[in-house]
């Protein structure tokens, strides 16, 4: 059967590292309560000549390296982000350019947080019926440019980044094998308000700034992502302890402590690397899947879940068989 594999990770981060500290300077906030809430302790943020696409187009040149591929070899690009360079077109377009492709298809997702997700899904069906045979899949953010830099409860949690992977069809036997071996995404436009932009092209003709109410944030993450983690295996036929790695959205580290424990994990398993990049949207999955990779605990045949939670709401998690 034809399944869509992993072949390489990259991932991007801007020059400026900002550490709570530095950030207690412009903001009422310490250094104690943002590690003690979120377990962030420094964020990359954007200078102007940083964006969206140029941190996309970075870690899409560091995965292919790693995959050992060139662009020529790549067929389709799916860019998962809230905080594209322009309305349009599509960053994915400025992405395949930068990297010297042309005519296949390249097109953004947005689904905030959970971009990733959707976008890996969106490739995985794609190559599985035939449509494509390598795709790259970026997740990457600028976050920095929608924050309300006076409001303390949402701008210490982000950070500016970008993570990509190499993904292809390969031909695998039924059973065993590497590869995405299930998916579920959700949505419910119904919690809109708990955790949105108060802008957009359409409505107010502006950007917007992010807006948040985090304690009911929190609480839905947790039951939406322990319920989804749980469905994926159920699909794939494993069991928690199965899982050599979890993934998350780096969101939060309690949110991270408190799935895992609903699911009987260790936090052993977990990668976590928000206390480094803080809340970096789409592209924290892939970033702290690329800094797991590259330090060698993600290894070849390791079960791997990834999962993410955002905006919309929208969730969703993948078991991949690296
Ligand atoms: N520094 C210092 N104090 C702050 C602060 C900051 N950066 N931000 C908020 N506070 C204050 C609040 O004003 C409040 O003060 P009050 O009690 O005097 O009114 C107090 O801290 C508690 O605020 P609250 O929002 O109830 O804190 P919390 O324990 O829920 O933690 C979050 C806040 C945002 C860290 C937490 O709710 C959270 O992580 N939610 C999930 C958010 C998330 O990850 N979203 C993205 C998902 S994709």
């Amino acid at each position: 059967m034809i399944r869509t594999v992993f072949k390489g990770s990259g991932s991007a981060l801007p020059r400026r590292v900002v550490t709570n500290a530095e950030l207690a300077k412009t903001v009422d906030t310490s250094d104690d309560w943002i590690r003690e809430r979120t377990g962030i302790t420094q964020r990359y943020l954007a200078a102007d000549d940083e964006t969206t696409a140029t941190l996309a187009t970075q870690a899409a040149r560091a995965a292919l390296e790693n995959a050992g591929l060139t662009i020529a070899d790549i067929d389709l690009i799916v860019l998962a982000t809230a905080t594209p360079d322009s309305t349009f077109p599509a960053t994915a377009t400025k992405v395949q350019h930068a990297l010297g492709g042309s005519g296949f298809p390249a097109f953004d997702v947005a689904a905030v947080c959970s971009g990733f997700l959707y976008a890996l899904g969106t490739a995985d069906s794609m190559i599985r019926t035939g449509m494509a045979t390598n795709a790259l899949v970026i997740g990457a953010e600028t976050f920095s440019r929608i924050l309300d830099w006076e409001d303390r409860a949402t701008c210490v949690l982000f950070g500016d980044g970008a993570g990509a992977f190499v993904v292809g069809a390969q031909d695998v036997a039924e059973d065993g094998g590497p590869g995405i071996l299930a998916t579920q995404l959700h949505a419910d436009g119904e919690f809109a308000d708990l955790l949105y932009v108060d802008g957009g092209p359409s409505t107010t003709g502006t950007v917007g700034h992010v807006r948040m109410k985090g304690r009911e944030v929190f609480r839905h993450a947790v039951t939406n992502l322990a319920q989804v983690l749980r469905d994926v295996l159920a699909k794939a036929g494993y069991a928690p302890g199965d899982i050599d790695w979890v993934v998350p959205h780096q969101a939060n580290l309690r949110i991270l402590d408190a799935t895992a424990r609903k699911l009987g994990l260790s936090m052993d398993k977990v990668v976590v690397t928000v206390d480094q990049h803080a809340n970096t949207s789409a592209a924290s999955v892939p970033l702290a899947f690329d800094t797991a990779w590259r330090d060698g605990r993600i290894a070849k045949g390791d079960l791997v879940m990834l999962e993410a939670m955002g905006g919309g709401f929208t969730w969703g998690a993948s078991l991949l068989r690296v």
